[in-house]
């Protein structure tokens, strides 16, 4: 098949692109009020911008006026990515309903605050990991209408990993955290399986470039 998603002539029930690039990683965004209202929400259209420095975006639509996750972050500079493991999909899910300002998700979905190091937003304590980010700025795109996405750029300026999941050979403990990620529709996924293939090295700059892949520094 072929459609235009200008003419969403796809004749399917639901349009597929949201099953395309998958599986998204969800950031659990913590943020504060100007007024110290803490906020918490979840956002699967989210990558890294970059290993070094570790830049972070998130892509936040409108629908009508930019969302409180937007104007917090604009306004104090600030904000901490929680990562999302399958035990916590049910509180995750409940800090994505659309609540006023005045609402701390926190106690919502009956999470622990922990404070951060550098920033003033608070950790999800449930969480494994956490980035403390520094507001770098937004990129606006428009969307139709009055709206626009808002495609906000953080630079990770603190990493908090809970020892437990770090392996003894120094990686991660992907497996045991297990991560949860969008995929289009209703339906989720998480990386419970991890498997190695080293990477095709040739040419002058190979091992530069193995270097980046790998994160190895010798
Ligand atoms: C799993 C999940 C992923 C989401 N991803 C996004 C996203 O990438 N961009 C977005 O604008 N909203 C996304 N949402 C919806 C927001 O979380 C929701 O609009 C939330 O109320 C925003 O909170 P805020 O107004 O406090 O910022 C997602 C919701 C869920 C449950």
């Amino acid at each position: 098949m072929f459609y235009e998603p200008s003419k969403n002539d796809h004749g399917l029930k639901r349009p597929p692109f949201k099953s395309i690039a998958v599986p998204r990683p969800i950031a659990w965004i913590s943020t504060l009020s100007e007024d110290g209202v803490p906020n918490l929400a979840p956002f699967s259209q989210f990558s890294n911008l970059g290993f070094e420095p570790p830049y972070i975006m998130l892509t936040i639509n409108q629908h009508g006026k930019k969302k409180d996750t937007v104007v917090n972050i604009e306004r104090t500079g600030e904000f901490v990515h929680n990562m999302v493991p399958l035990e916590l999909i049910e509180q995750m899910n409940i800090t994505g309903g659309t609540f006023p300002p005045e609402v701390d998700e926190f106690e919502l979905a009956g999470l622990t605050k922990a404070p951060a190091r550098l920033v003033k937003p608070y950790l999800v304590a449930e969480s494994p990991v956490q980035l403390e980010c520094k507001y770098v700025q937004t990129v606006h795109l428009p969307a139709g209408g009055a709206n626009a996405i808002d495609i906000i750029i953080g630079l990770v300026v603190g990493v908090h990993i809970k020892d437990e999941f770090i392996r003894e050979d120094g990686k991660l403990d992907i497996e045991r955290i297990r991560p949860v990620a969008r995929m289009g529709y209703s339906d989720y996924t998480t990386v419970d399986k991890v498997f190695e293939m080293q990477a095709y090295s040739a040419g002058s700059g190979a091992n530069v470039a193995l270097e980046g892949i790998t994160g190895v520094y010798k």
